[in-house]
C-alpha cells in the first residue's frame, strides 16, 4: 500500500486470467482510473470509467504485481 487508504478486493483466476474485484466506490467524483500488471518483463493497464464495475480482468502472463490508482487517493499496490 502506497497511501493511507486501505481497500479490500477479492482476486479469482477464471480459466488462464486474473479477475480482480475491488471493493471501492465507481462515482463520478471517486472511482479507479486504471489497474496495470507488471511483470519482470511485460506490463498491462485496464482503464476504468466512473460507474462502471469496480473490477478488471486481466489475462495471466507472468507472476508479478498489480497497482491500481483511484482518481482521489491516488496510487495503490496490490497487498496480497
Ligand atoms: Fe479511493
Amino acid at each position: 500500500m502506497l497511501w493511507y487508504e486501505k481497500n479490500s478486493f477479492t482476486v479469482e483466476r477464471p480459466e488462464n486470467d486474473i479477475f480482480i474485484r475491488f471493493d471501492h466506490p465507481m462515482t463520478k467524483e471517486h472511482y479507479i482510473s486504471f489497474a496495470a500488471i507488471i511483470t519482470f518483463d511485460g506490463m498491462m493497464i485496464k482503464k476504468l470509467y466512473p460507474e462502471q464495475e469496480p473490477e478488471v480482468r486481466f489475462p495471466f502472463f507472468g507472476k508479478g504485481k498489480i497497482f491500481y490508482f483511484c482518481n482521489r487517493d491516488g496510487l495503490f499496490e496490490l497487498d496480497p
